[in-house]
């Protein structure tokens, strides 16, 4: 069985790597020239610790391509593109339209497998759209950045939501030998089970967020809380650690367009209002915790530990520390940032200084911001960086500091 993947970005790449470790011939295609240039070359568009090495060692060399119609051609066809918000915060399911339309018209009958993350009814809807030219199976993703290759290879489930029981058999064929639990479901069912899970996920977030908030007033140590709390297996120590928000590329579009998906169909999810509400306030507290912490602004220099919106990535898509530096340039800071992978910002960064280490950053700094919580920070003692930094502060917002 050949697999055709659509959209080398993290998710294509994750499965194009996965599929290709475990045999099967892979062809993965983007609309984005330069980016398959660069993966026929080996260089990946991002990092990824371990993906280059699975891309290499798969037992079939995926065939990159900027040639949609060649990986349409393939027996199964996998739709990793992008879903961005809308700016009504809805999905935008404009380029898995377009690569359906392009699939409907090479390969006319074949199974088309949703990836990408879609709102309920999305499935059923591309079927209608490319007039029933195409069997729509839904089959999200749940592997995160930076341990890609982890869950790409071990997956924690699999769900398979299909409408037709030729389709589901298939999908089984597909993934049959993976040691995972598998969910056979109907297509709109799948899609909601990735909503409802980055959902709760981030609704566990801004709860602890709140407790911090809570802690910060009553002088107790939410880290212990946390612990405390995650102790009790029903409730699980992870995703229990406070921050300034949630970011990245998933999380906010993700309860924004299951939001609107529900409001437009009439229901209001009052928990998921508290969750975004909670989120944008902890950004916008981080923020004023800095300015309080600062004062004046003004001509001062600022360095900021970490640009990615979390660890072990490059990725700054609705990275925190991005909201924080639009500040502190908007009040005349100038800012040293440091970061392992991110070592250069778009428009209207520029004017950002990237430092070589965190060392680098802190020198002749009169502050210090930690936005990410790079393993390597965890080293450094709070009480010894405020030594280092002119105006004794430094605003911890990850709690990594010793
Ligand atoms: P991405 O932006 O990294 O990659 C998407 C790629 O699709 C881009 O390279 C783009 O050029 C390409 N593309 C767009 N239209 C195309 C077309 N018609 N044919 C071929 N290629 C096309 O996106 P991503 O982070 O991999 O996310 C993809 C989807 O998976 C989204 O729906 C996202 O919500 C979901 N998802 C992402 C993650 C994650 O960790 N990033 C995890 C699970 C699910
Ligand atoms: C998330 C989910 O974890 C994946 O399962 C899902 O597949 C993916 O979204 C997706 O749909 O795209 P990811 O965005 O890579 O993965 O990152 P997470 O590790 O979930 O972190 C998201 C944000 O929450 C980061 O800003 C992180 O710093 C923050 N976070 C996470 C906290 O503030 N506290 C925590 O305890 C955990």
């Amino acid at each position: 069985m050949t697999i055709g993947v659509l959209g080398a970005g993290y998710v294509g790449l994750g499965t194009a790597a996965s599929f290709a470790a475990r045999g099967f011939s892979v062809v993965c295609a983007d609309v984005n020239e330069s980016r398959i240039l660069g993966l026929q070359r080996g260089e990946l568009p991002f990092f990824e610790a371990g993906l280059q090495e699975l891309l290499v060692s798969a037992l079939n060399p995926i065939v990159f391509t900027a040639k949609v119609e060649e990986a349409c051609a393939c027996d199964v066809v996998f739709c990793c593109v992008g879903t961005p918000s809308a700016p009504d915060g809805s999905a935008d399911l404009s380029y898995v339209e377009s690569a359906a339309q392009s699939c409907a018209q090479k390969n006319p009958g074949t199974i088309f497998v949703l990836k990408s993350t879609v709102p309920p009814g999305t499935s059923q809807m591309i079927a209608e759209h490319v007039e029933h030219k195409l069997c729509v199976a839904a089959n999200p993703e749940f592997l995160r950045e930076g341990r890609i290759v982890e869950d790409a290879l071990n997956p924690s489930r699999i769900v398979i939501g299909v409408d037709d029981e030729k389709t589901l058999e298939v999908m089984r064929e597909i993934y049959q030998g993976i040691d995972a639990p598998i969910v056979e479901t109907d297509t709109k069912t799948a899609e909601l089970i990735k909503y409802a899970s980055n959902s709760f996920l981030a609704t566990k977030i801004s709860f602890i967020n709140e407790i911090a908030g809570l802690c910060d007033v009553i002088g107790a140590d939410v880290k212990t809380v946390a612990r405390g709390m995650g102790l009790d297996d029903r409730i699980g120590s992870k995703f229990l650690q406070p921050g300034p928000g949630f970011g990245g590329s998933c999380f906010p579009k993700d309860v924004r367009a299951l939001q609107c998906l529900a409001r437009s169909r009439g229901e209001n999810l009052e928990i998921l209002d508290a969750t975004m509400r909670v989120n944008d306030m902890r950004q916008k507290l981080s923020v004023l915790q800095v300015k309080e912490s600062l004062g004046d602004l003004g001509g001062k220099r600022i360095a900021v530990w970490g640009l990615a919106f979390k660890p072990e990535t490059d990725d700054i898509r609705d990275a925190p520390a991005l909201a924080v530096i639009s500040e502190l340039l908007g009040q005349g800071a100038i800012v040293v940032a440091y970061d392992p992978m991110v070592k250069a910002l778009p428009a209207p960064f520029f004017s950002v200084i990237h430092a070589p280490s965190p060392h680098d950053a802190i020198c002749d700094a009169d502050a210090l911001i930690v936005m990410t919580d790079w393993t390597e920070f965890s080293s450094y003692k709070k009480t010894d960086l405020k030594q280092k930094v002119r105006s004794h502060c430094v605003v911890d917002l990850r709690g990594i500091l010793k």
